[in-house]
């Protein structure tokens, strides 16, 4: 096996040395030649290879299939070289090995909903050719109802996990996202959180195992990559550390009936009194009930426009049970019995996920949303202390100068307290009270269009800054916003990413910075917001540091 290895090494320098002397063969036809060395040929794979020049149409498509945000497809995008779609999981080990040994760099797609479109393009001023892996390929699910736990390929969307859980069990369900399309690969990477994260925390916090291709290219599961990168993978951040093949997760239990509800509040049916009457009991209300509150723009009755609040809940019980905790804790709301609706966990998978009633749940078996995509921008907060009622006025004051403002406040609380902020990566526990996620959204093309939005939610943000978080002002990783700063290569300054890395981390910033440098030296998975590199040598431990 090692010798074979190191044959195909020998081989691969010798076809690149001769290749670069007889022709100029192109990044691609060396990249592809690589991979042929490197793979088992008797897994055809010439149709996983999509390069600009040798079929536009297809490349476009499939550079276009998952991705998320049409605003990082525009034309002033750098793009892939190539995408090579793996079909299976060797084909990760060898384009590791093989864009390092061409010095291009790799970016992995799993599900392609980076906000900042990160996984498939790049806004870097000076040009970095880059190859795209894209996992969407390796898709399987594998799931153990006796064990508590499945284990997932990258690819596969996170949908598609809950299918098939509920599929084996109508009592065992796995807190993670309410997009249904997001890709799980890069979802755990940055926390993963939805509507049952104030009874079992985050994804990422219900994770056991995970296999890794590292920068060598050897594949790693827990005990083998040890307990300090088992610790970064989850929560530190897509693309930093390698490519994360499959996670193993842990299955947590839920009622075979829960209820869900959507109550709406305008400004003109008192939006204002009961969003902040929200704020000082969402994040302490019963862990068995979330309560997430959707803002934006409508019509009223009287033909203006006004700003409506919906109230969207998952609860993990039955109606009455429900109705006992709301008029315990918010009677505020007025929410009543025909409000609540009960169904099983899976079907509120698809309501929660903003879908019609008729939408089966075999639906998520396609792997795709059924919104299409749009430009977008969008930004995060943590709110610690509630926003006074004079706050929220001047709020909906700059809400309203958006055609398409979008807000929406997840409540913490509950098991998010009560892990600690260094348990994994993502720091945001204690004390918070919500997240706040700023959006603008539009559809044509037009650069001046796309300003107008840019600068509307910036100024919404700039307001907002008074109320939220400080010092750090934090952020969510898996709401990426390059706002917040941006490597310009791979020589990233560490004093420069500690900026949007301390938003992203708080005090865990440092430690992934030394795991970083211990698992990825030379900083090869790196990108816009990838973690930086001590300008040092970081021992085997990874704490003793040599200058
Ligand atoms: C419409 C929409 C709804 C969302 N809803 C939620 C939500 O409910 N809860 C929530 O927590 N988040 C949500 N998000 C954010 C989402 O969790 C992140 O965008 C996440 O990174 C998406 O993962 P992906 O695999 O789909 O994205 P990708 O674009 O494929 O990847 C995202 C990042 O991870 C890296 N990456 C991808 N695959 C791998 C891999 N296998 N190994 C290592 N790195 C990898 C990429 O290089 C990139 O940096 C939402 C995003 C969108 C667009
Ligand atoms: C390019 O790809 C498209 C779609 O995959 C296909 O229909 C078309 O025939 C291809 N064109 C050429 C010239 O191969
Ligand atoms: C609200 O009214 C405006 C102007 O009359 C109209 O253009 C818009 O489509 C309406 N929006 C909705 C959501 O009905
Ligand atoms: C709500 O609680 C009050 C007492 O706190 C009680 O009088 C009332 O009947 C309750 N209403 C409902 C609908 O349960």
């Amino acid at each position: 096996m090692a010798s074979s290895i190191s044959m195909n090494i020998l081989f691969s320098f010798i076809l690149l040395f001769s290749a670069s002397c007889v022709v100029s063969y192109t990044i691609q036809d060396q990249f592809y030649q690589c991979i042929t060395l490197y793979s088992d040929r008797s897994i055809p794979f010439s149709t996983a290879f999509f390069t600009p020049t040798s079929n536009a149409t297809s490349f476009n498509s499939v550079l276009k299939s998952t991705a998320q945000n049409l605003r990082c497809l525009s034309p002033s995008q750098q793009k892939p070289l190539l995408i090579f779609t793996a079909l299976i999981e060797s084909h990760v080990q060898a384009a590791v090995i093989c864009a390092k040994e061409l010095k291009v760099q790799l970016r992995v797609r799993s599900g392609g909903h980076d906000y900042e479109g990160i996984s498939y393009t790049s806004e870097m001023k000076r040009s970095v050719p880059f190859i795209m892996l894209d996992l969407a390929k390796l898709r399987a699910i594998k799931v153990d109802i006796e064990d508590n736990s499945a284990w997932v390929q990258a690819g596969a969307t996170i949908g598609e996990v809950y299918y098939r859980i509920a599929e084996k069990s109508k009592t065992h369900g796995y807190p993670a996202g309410l997009c249904t399309s997001l890709g799980i690969g890069g979802h755990i990477t940055g926390g993963a959180y939805g509507p049952m994260m104030r009874k079992y925390g985050l994804g990422a916090d219900n994770v056991v195992d995970a296999r890794i291709v590292d920068v060598s290219g050897r594949v790693l599961d827990r005990a083998l990559m040890g307990e300090d990168l088992f610790w970064a993978i989850r929560g530190g951040g897509g693309g930093s550390f390698g490519i994360i093949l499959a996670w193993k997760v842990r299955l947590v239990p839920v009622p075979s009936t829960v209820t869900v509800f959507t109550v709406p509040k305008t400004l003109e049916t008192g939006a204002t009194k009961v969003l902040h009457k929200w704020q000082h009991v969402a994040h302490k209300i019963d862990e068995d009930l979330f309560i997430r509150i959707l803002i934006t723009t409508v019509n009223s009755t009287k033909g203006k426009k006004t700003v409506q609040t919906a109230y969207q809940a998952l609860f993990l019980g039955k109606t009455d049970r429900l109705l006992d905790v709301m008029n315990h804790s918010f009677p505020e709301l007025g929410l009543t019995q025909k409000d609540c609706v009960e169904m099983s966990w899976i079907q509120s998978v698809i309501y929660i996920a903003g879908y019609p009633s008729n939408i089966k749940p075999e639906f998520l078996l396609q792997g795709k949303s059924l919104f299409p995509a749009v430009n977008f921008k969008a930004k995060s907060d943590f709110l610690r202390v509630p926003v006074p009622v004079t706050g929220l006025q001047g709020m909906w004051e700059k809400f309203l100068q958006d055609d398409s403002p979008m807000m929406i406040w997840n409540p913490y609380g509950g098991m998010m307290g009560k892990i600690s902020e260094s348990s994994i990566p993502f720091p945001h526990r204690k004390g918070v009270i919500c997240k706040i996620q700023y959006l603008t959204a539009w559809t044509d093309g037009d650069k001046k269009t796309a300003d107008k939005h840019i600068n509307w939610i910036r100024g919404l943000y700039e307001y907002m800054g008074t109320f939220v978080s400080k010092y750090p002002r934090e952020a969510y990783v898996n709401y990426r916003d390059l706002d917040l700063g941006m490597n310009k290569n791979a020589n990233s300054n560490i004093l420069e990413a500690s900026v949007w890395g301390k938003k992203y981390y708080k005090n865990n910033y440092d430690r992934l910075v030394l795991v970083k440098t211990k698992v990825d030296p030379d900083n090869f998975f790196w990108h816009e917001q990838s973690l930086p590199i001590l300008p040092f040598k970081v021992g085997q431990d990874g704490k003793s540091l040599i200058h």
